[in-house]
């Protein structure tokens, strides 16, 4: 079996992890190839709800090799957490492998994203405040940190050195905050070392090898179509590419190796932050939609704002993505409404 690319059709919070765990028996590996910990979902395996944040969810398939790709933004704080939650629960997740060329989400992003969100005021993005945008801005911008800086302490302090003298000009002269020290990042990035070091790989010939032997690999994007940076709501989007597109980028994988694109797609519409919404109800239907289907952000709690099926996004996704499948989800929610207006 081939490579298969899942990715969310609408804002997100669509299903995907359950989509992913549905496909997991059969699949060798699961690759997260975008985002970071801004992304949450949900896995109930019997009796068992696991929120995962930065792992993939094939992190619970047993057999499943998981993959944090090179696209991904890996907070070390957050990854370890999830880890040590995990294991503490039984599930092993000695097989997970992380890009080198993955970036780290550093302390002085994190604030920065939060300081900018405050700045912003009545245009703020409603981001999760994970220092998700900061850290690919500084990918794009060239000075940013990556997993593989972590195993020379030498060239880890210049790449922090350089990031902050520009960081701790903004922090200090235009956010009004403490300037940050190199000693302090270069100190607390340090300190994962040797737990990070056993799972660093170049995923990206992992993957291709496994590809050529015939192995099944899953590329599962985080946030969703509408949320790409390229092809969402732009400005109101993440800073990554969350479309099948991004699977390639993302993973190190070439595009002709991909042979299902599968966009899961809730059966009305959510949303989290701020940004666009057509089909968005701001009334009883809306109050009960969000009741029924539970839908309060995973990474934050925040209520998403809910809406009708909106059939012209779902038709631009099939496009943007080249779907060849769709999964639908959560249609028993539905229940109770005679018409649902499409
Ligand atoms: P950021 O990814 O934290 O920069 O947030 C940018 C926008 O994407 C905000 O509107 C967030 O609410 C939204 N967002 C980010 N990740 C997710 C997700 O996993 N599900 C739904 N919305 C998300």
């Amino acid at each position: 079996m081939p490579a298969l690319v899942l990715v969310g059709a609408q804002w997100g919070d669509e299903g995907k992890g359950k989509a992913t765990d549905q496909l997991g028996g059969s699949v060798d590996y699961v690759v997260k190839f975008n985002g970071g910990n801004n992304a949450g979902h949900t896995v109930v395996i019997g009796d068992e709800t696991y929120a995962l944040h930065l792992l993939p969810s094939g992190i619970l398939s047993k057999g499943c090799t998981p993959v944090i790709g090179n696209g991904v933004v890996v907070d070390l704080t957050v990854l370890f957490e999830e880890i040590d939650a995990l294991e503490a629960r039984g599930v092993d997740c000695s097989k997970l492998l992380l890009s080198a060329d993955a970036h780290i989400i550093a302390s002085y992003n994190r604030t920065l994203d939060r300081v900018a969100e405050r700045f912003l005021g009545k245009r703020k993005i409603g981001t999760t405040g994970r220092g998700i945008g900061p850290t690919y801005a500084d990918k794009m911008n060239r000075v940013g940190i990556r997993v593989q800086d972590l195993f020379d302490e030498g060239i880890l302090r210049q790449k922090v050195e350089a990031a902050l003298d520009m960081k701790n000009q903004i922090l200090v002269k235009v956010y009004n905050r403490k300037a940050v020290t190199a000693d302090e990042v270069v100190a607390d990035l340090l300190s994962f070392v040797e737990r990070v070091r056993p799972m660093v790989a170049d995923t990206s010939l992992v993957l291709n090898q496994a590809l050529d032997r015939g192995e099944t690999v899953l590329l599962e994007g985080g946030q969703a179509t509408l949320l790409d940076v390229d092809h969402g709501t732009y400005p109101f989007v993440t800073s990554s590419s969350a479309t099948a597109g991004g699977a390639c980028t993302g993973s190190g994988i070439g595009p002709r190796r991909v042979d299902k694109v599968i966009a899961v797609v809730k059966a009305y519409t959510t949303r989290v932050g701020e940004g666009p919404f057509p089909t968005e109800l701001l009334d009883a239907d809306g109050e009960a939609l969000r009741a029924n289907g539970h839908e309060f952000g995973t990474t934050t709690g925040r209520p998403r704002r809910c809406g009708w099926y909106d059939a012209v996004i779902a038709r631009y996704a099939a496009r943007v993505n080249g779907v060849t499948d769709f999964v639908l989800t959560k249609l028993d929610v539905l229940t109770g409404w005679e018409t649902i207006p499409v």
